[in-house]
């Protein structure tokens, strides 16, 4: 009746930025991700006997914010008439500041909910659960580069486009601010919907751009994965900074990064940014490059820490019993 689930968080490259169906959290446009391997959610879920409130710690402090999130995502996978469950999250990297966290937190709960109960679910369903849960959960049950397709029907498919060791790169993140995100992803990408009057163009433009990043892996092109991962990641922030009010979740040592990242472009340097609904930076690195640029965003104007991490597998359950 007890499980241990562990996630890692992913990081896109071409973004989910839009709800077709927000009712069922259905995405709007397809994304690809890159899950990683040194940051990660261990999640152990444990059943009672008995129906009741279900419980939650993150870090060893009792969460009454992701609370019911959690127990509607355990909902989901073992229908609203169940046991109550008590629910522990440890997490290693920072909370809440565009790292995706909720990516690795509904991934794991979802595996860990179906063992602790004994459950077996197709990777469909699993799928369905997670990115029910939120979006970009699903690409995370799943390692390396991960594509989360987006189709007219009910549900969404995740297929794994390469293995980590088959393209070893590495993410280098830069922290430059350590709160809390003002507006989370959900409220921020309805009121994209609603206001920005770049919102359809996003989202009929996405096919041509998923496929650009598909062919330059399989290729293993990073100038081309380059290219059209920063080209996404902008136009995405062109959505929300275009809405009204604007969401603008940078500041001025996001801006420092790019402007470092630009400038070991001009070097030779192989690395690209992304940036996610919070202020940090994400510089993906091809092998080799990685001290270069980590040494690099250490000196950026602003930057507090850099966090490193290879690719990595998709989510497992570590233990149940
Ligand atoms: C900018 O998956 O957090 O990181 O489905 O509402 O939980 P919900 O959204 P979430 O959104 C992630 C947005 C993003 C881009 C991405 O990861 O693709």
């Amino acid at each position: 009746m007890r499980a241990v689930a562990r996630a890692q968080p992913n990081i896109a490259l071409i973004k989910y930025w839009g709800k077709r169906d927000s009712e069922r959290n259905l995405p709007a446009v397809g994304s690809i991700s890159v899950t990683l391997d040194e940051l990660f959610t261990r999640m152990s879920v444990q059943l009672s006997d008995s129906p009741g409130a279900d419980t939650l710690t993150v870090n060893g402090e009792p969460s009454a914010k992701m609370l019911p999130r959690i127990s509607r995502c355990i909902d989901r996978v073992l229908g609203e008439n169940r046991p109550a469950a008590n629910v522990a999250s440890d997490c290693n990297f920072p909370i809440a500041a565009g790292l995706a966290s909720s990516a690795s937190a509904f991934a794991a709960a979802v595996i860990a909910t179906a063992a602790a109960a004994g459950r077996e679910f197709s990777s469909a369903e699993l799928a369905s659960l997670a990115g029910a849960a939120s979006g970009s959960a699903a690409r995370s049950l799943y390692g390396g580069f991960v594509e989360l397709e987006n189709s007219d029907d009910d549900d969404i498919s995740v297929s794994s486009l390469a293995a980590p060791d088959d393209w070893p790169l590495s993410v280098v993140v830069a922290i430059t601010s350590s709160d809390s995100k003002p507006l989370g992803s959900g409220e921020a990408m309805e009121r994209s919907r609603e206001t920005s009057p770049f919102y359809a163009n996003w989202v009929s433009n996405q096919g041509v751009d998923l496929d650009a990043a598909r062919t330059a892996i399989a290729e293993r092109d990073f100038r081309s994965l380059a290219t059209v991962a920063e080209h996404n990641c902008l136009k995405m922030h062109s959505v929300m900074w275009a809405s009204r009010p604007a969401i603008v979740y940078w500041n001025s040592a996001t801006l420092n990064c790019l402007q470092t990242i630009r400038a070991l472009q001009a070097d030779g340097v192989d690395v690209f940014f992304t940036i996610d609904a919070g202020p940090q930076v994400k510089a993906i690195c091809a092998p080799g490059a990685e001290a270069d640029v980590r040494a690099a965003l250490d000196a950026a104007d602003g930057v507090q820490a850099t966090m490193r991490s290879g690719l990595g597998p998709g989510a497992v359950v570590e233990q149940a019993a």
